[in-house]
């Protein structure tokens, strides 16, 4: 992973909403980092700002959002190397469009919102082609039948002619993926994009995807609550709770020696092989608090098993790197941290 350079750092972004009862810290100072032609799994439970995050990205955030702070370097196509900060564009500029669609391409998590009822398949698919692609319209539409046959629409020429609400909800999004990839992006942002798929398709998404990574080197940022998708793609894995990233690592190292309690507590909530089909999924005891009331300390603490009171409920935990491009943000990874809140409650406890 080393020798990739990074296409992507996000630099303790944030994305708040001001709404009525005060402020919404969706995003809250998150750091990644993406490498070129790598896919990055985002996983977190829900609410965690996955989906703001990767808006952000690309400066699509509904009012009241905004990004408050924080730098979106991209290794931009034409910059010469140099990184540019697509938070200081203009969200309507021509540059930030240009990278919109074309060097960068999103699935949205709802398919529907994101495709125009007003138009057909054939025209939205046409016009994504050709707003980047010096294609004729004839050329576009032909690339458009192609794209879709490669999503598993079994007719695409009758789907080309089709309105989205003809279309199920399945279609649809893989429509919407058509549509993102046919402009061959460098990175694709993919908001839980085979949620409204049945497994067969899923499978094969997930393979046209793979394929697709290995022919043009495009990296993914990859959100999903599907951890056994995140196994079978992701070489990193980025774990976020209430707006902040907990933990960042190497897939196999995030499955197999957990750094961080709220990921421990993730992986022991997947179902295991064999129970029966009816039993209910588990899940990570405790309540993710409320948006507006954001806990003091460590944002996990009040479900952690392992917190230390006076401590995690009263200091933010550092992000402690714990080898390349693996880190945790917990006190428990800080000896010298907890060696002095030792000493201090010792202190406390000898006092006459
Ligand atoms: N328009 C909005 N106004 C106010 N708060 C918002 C708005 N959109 C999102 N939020 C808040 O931002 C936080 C992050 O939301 P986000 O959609 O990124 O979560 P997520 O991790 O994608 O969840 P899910 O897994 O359910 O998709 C949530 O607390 C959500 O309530
Ligand atoms: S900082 Fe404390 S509360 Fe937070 S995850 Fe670590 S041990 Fe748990
Ligand atoms: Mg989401």
């Amino acid at each position: 992973m080393s020798g990739s350079p990074v296409l992507l750092e996000l630099d303790q972004l944030k994305t708040h909403f001001h709404v009525d009862g005060g402020v919404v810290r969706a995003v809250d100072g998150v750091s990644l980092t993406v490498p070129a032609g790598k896919t990055v799994c985002v996983v977190g439970e829900s609410g965690c700002g996955k989906s703001i995050t990767a808006r952000s990205v690309l400066q699509l955030i509904e009012r009241p959002g905004r990004i408050v702070d924080g730098r979106i370097l991209w290794l931009s196509d034409g910059a010469g190397g140099e990184r540019i900060d697509l938070a200081a564009l203009d969200p309507e500029g021509e540059p930030l469009r240009k990278i919109r669609g074309g060097e960068i391409a999103m699935v949205f998590q709802e398919p529907m919102a994101s495709l125009s009822p007003m138009y057909t398949v054939g025209n939205q698919l046409v016009e994504a082609i050709r707003v980047h692609l010096s294609l004729t319209e004839a050329e576009a539409w032909q690339r458009g039948l192609e794209l879709l046959g490669h999503v598993g629409i079994p007719r695409p020429q009758r789907t080309m002619e089709s309105y989205p609400f003809q279309l199920s909800g399945g279609m649809c999004q893989r429509v919407m993926i058509a549509i993102a990839l046919s402009c061959r992006p460098r990175l694709l942002i993919a908001d839980e994009p085979t949620t409204a798929l049945d497994v067969t398709t899923q499978a094969r998404i997930i393979d046209l995807l793979a394929d697709l990574q290995a022919e043009t080197s495009m990296a993914m940022i990859f959100i999903t609550h599907d951890l056994g998708v995140v196994a079978e793609i992701a070489d990193e894995v980025v774990v976020m709770y209430l707006g902040t990233v907990v933990e960042q690592g190497p897939v196999d190292e995030i499955f197999h020696n957990p750094q961080h309690p709220y990921t421990r507590a993730l992986l022991a909530s997947i179902p295991r092989m064999g129970r029966g089909a009816k039993q209910r999924l588990a899940t990570i005891p405790g309540q993710v608090p409320h948006p507006l009331r954001r806990p003091r300390g460590c944002p996990f603490h009040t479900r952690c098993t392992e917190a230390i009171p006076g401590l995690c409920n009263v200091q933010d935990p550092p992000m402690i790197e714990l080898g390349e491009r693996r880190r945790a943000c917990c006190v428990l990874h800080d000896q010298e941290l907890l060696d002095r809140h030792r000493s201090a409650a010792d202190a406390v406890e000898v006092r006459p």
